[in-house]
């Protein structure tokens, strides 16, 4: 299907939150710290409450009150310690957006400074082991010997890989108009992955019952993790909105989004793999270290892939966070499996070169029969049959496995391989279907299109269940005066909210007028089971011997995501996730400034991702995988898959046409000269 709102998008009428025209409208800007650890001692709002059409400053001088347990990345202005550069201290409030802007630079901030630390080490004294990595898996697992399945093994590889800070940078800015009712609802319209799940956080945040808040988030530009969570733009627009009694918009600037909208954690992780003189493992060890803040801890989980891809009698994996003066890290395109996989995919094609075997077959021979980690048998896994009809349709059979001799004029050649993972789950959902006058569907429920195509997926499973024409239904998303919907993220929005559509839908059928649905108990009553998609990524490269530029001239996934609800949408986001991953191969690098706290990287010109001339061939299949264990639609999740495993494959081509390895994210010419030098 073509997008429902594909018209309306490219035609400028799609109304994005800072968009809605509200009557009196004033502008906030924050005031941002220039310590990275410290107190604040004294604002000064003076100066800036002297300019022209100023109508507020907001502050730890004078502190809104908030609910006590407001996560403290959201707790504006409750407390004077800063826990990062960049940290939301002080805020204006102005007539228009440029006197606000030119206020914030007018406030003075006083602050008492501390040593700061914002550099993750694999050696920090600070490393400690969480509790749980996200979403609550444990830290450490740890089955069999991995120091005697290495010891017995004929071929080993130890090696440490390494990520660095990534950033989401959604086209659409973070953003939040927030009016307050006479009435005393709170009314915001947020950039929000999750209407329903902003509308809690804001409540929460403000000491508010939910039904005193409405969040409207019909149109996203992209959010990728960053949209994920509650962001403090919609808690800042709702204080300002309080404090002048006018409704208030604000817009974060693009070196804003970098320092308060969340980071992708950088990641040091450690390899050690064993293999037989047949090629199956005698152990894996996966070990990752990676950053937190010190407001609140958020432990990605990095490791927690290698659990589930691999059979071998000795399996370890564990996770070391350490708080630094940093930004707290969040989602960013499948946290965990993706810089998780990038080290492990790596290292598996460093155990195949070690071994002398073919990296296609090296996967092949180590494919277990139950998830390695829990013993649990999959839902469905078709890993083996994604490398297999991947390799057919990329050409793999004619490769010649030595590296470092294909060259036309000044270009290396060389291919890779990787495969790729991600969980397929999904949470609660309710929906509403009923019957209009003129015979047309209208299906209510609170789910989030952020770009994905939800809208017309979810239309589509809607005219499905009901056997009518996709025309004669109209989803209604993105609003929380609507049915509650989970979050559009962990890939499982439309396995969430679709099982509630399919639902609803049946008790349409059965009423005749209207069908309500709440998939609480369906969800809690699942069998349980490794429900995981798979996936494998070819690459192609063509490395400058000159300049040490890498040029991805082919990538190719298959992937096995269950039913595949709409071809033409899955395309967009397995080759948008494929794209991603080109980005983190060759060019996304947030620096942090070790002298001075924050990061260097704080906008497009520093912080490169793809543009067109950068995708060149990009195809993606995917296997029909019948799965009954999964939702109504027999759906994986297919959002953040495409990302994982590219850049390994990616990684694993550059080594194959270079015989160099960089084991450190990107893979930039200065990297690639240095190795081949
Ligand atoms: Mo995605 S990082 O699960 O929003």
């Amino acid at each position: 299907m073509n997008r429902i709102e594909g018209r309306v998008k490219v035609t400028g009428l799609a109304t994005y939150a800072a968009e809605y025209p509200v009557e009196g409208v004033t502008y906030a800007c924050a005031v941002q710290s220039r310590i990275a650890r410290g107190r604040v001692k004294r604002v000064d709002a003076g100066p800036a409450l002297e300019l022209p059409g100023v109508l507020a400053v907001l502050s730890c001088e004078d502190p809104p009150p908030l609910a006590e347990d407001a996560d403290p990345e959201l707790a504006l202005f409750q407390s004077r310690e800063v826990a990062y550069r960049g940290q939301i201290v002080a805020a204006v409030v102005a007539d228009t957006y440029e006197r606000a802007r030119a206020a914030a630079g007018a406030v003075r901030v006083d602050y008492d400074p501390g040593d700061h630390d914002v550099t993750l080490r694999m050696d920090h004294p600070g490393l400690y082991r969480p509790e749980v990595v996200n979403p609550g898996y444990p830290a450490d697992t740890e089955k069999g010997d991995v120091e005697a399945g290495l010891a017995a093994a004929a071929t080993t590889v130890d090696v440490v890989y390494e990520t660095p800070v990534l950033h989401n940078n959604p086209m659409e800015p973070h953003a939040a108009l927030a009016y307050w009712d006479a009435d005393g609802r709170l009314m915001v319209y947020d950039t929000a992955q999750g209407s329903s799940t902003s509308r809690n956080m804001i409540a929460r945040t403000l000491g508010l019952p939910r039904e005193q808040v409405r969040v409207v988030s019909r149109h996203v530009g992209g959010g990728f993790g960053s949209k994920g969570t509650t962001r403090p733009q919609a808690i800042l627009a709702a204080l300002a909105a309080r404090a002048v009694g006018r409704p208030v918009k604000i817009v974060l600037t693009r070196q804003q989004m970098f320092d308060v909208t969340g980071h992708r954690t950088p990641t040091i992780q450690r390899l050690r793999l064993g293999a037989d003189a047949g090629g199956r493992l005698t152990a894996l060890e996966h070990v990752a270290y990676v950053q937190t803040s010190t407001l609140v801890e958020f432990a990605e989980q990095t490791a927690v892939p290698a659990r589930v891809m691999y059979a071998t009698p000795a399996l370890r994996t564990a996770h070391r966070v350490v708080r630094l003066d940093v930004a707290t890290p969040s989602w960013m395109r499948a946290p965990g499996e993706c810089p998780g996989m990038y080290a492990l995919e790596s290292a598996m094609d460093e155990l195949a070169c070690a071994a002398g075997l073919d990296p296609v077959e090296l996967r092949i021979r180590n494919e277990p029969e139950t998830e390695p980690d829990s013993g649990l048998p999959f839902s469905s896994r078709h890993l083996v049959g994604c490398l297999r009809e991947g390799a057919r349709r990329f050409g793999w059979e004619h490769r010649d496995p030595r590296p470092g001799v294909r060259r036309e004029g000044e270009w290396l050649i060389g291919t890779g391989v990787a495969a790729s993972t991600y969980p397929a789950r999904r949470a609660p959902s309710k929906a509403l279907a009923k019957v209009l006058d003129d015979g047309d569907i209208l299906v209510q429920v609170g789910a989030a299109d952020i770009g994905t195509g939800a809208r017309t997926a979810l239309t589509r499973i809607a005219a499905t269940a009901l056997n009518v024409a996709p025309e004669r239904v109209h989803v209604e998303l993105g609003d929380s005066d609507l049915p509650d919907g989970p979050v559009a993220g962990g890939s499982m929005g439309t396995a969430s909210w679709g099982s509630a559509v399919v639902r609803a839908c049946e008790e349409l059928v059965k009423d005749g007028k209207e069908g309500r649905a709440d998939t609480t108990d369906e969800v809690r009553k699942e069998a349980e089971l490794a429900r995981h998609a798979f996936g494998a990524q070819f690459a192609e490269v063509r490395v400058s011997a000159v300049t040490g530029e890498v040029r991805v001239s082919r990538l190719l996934g298959v992937f096995a995501c269950g039913h595949i609800v709409d071809a033409k949408l899955a395309r967009s986001q397995f080759i948008g996730g494929m794209t991603m991953g080109i980005g983190m191969a060759l060019m996304e690098e947030t620096l942090t400034d070790e002298e001075f706290g924050g990061f260097l990287h704080r906008d497009l010109a520093q912080y490169h991702i793809p543009v067109c001339a950068d995708v060149r061939d990009v195809e993606a299949y995917w296997l029909d995988e019948q799965d009954d264990a999964l939702n109504p639609m027999g759906a994986k999740g297919i959002g953040e898959i495409g990302i994982v495993g590219t850049a390994a494959a990616i990684g694993n081509a550059v080594f194959h046409a270079t015989g160099h390895r960089v084991r450190d994210l990107p893979i930039t010419p200065a990297k690639v000269l240095r190795n081949t030098e």
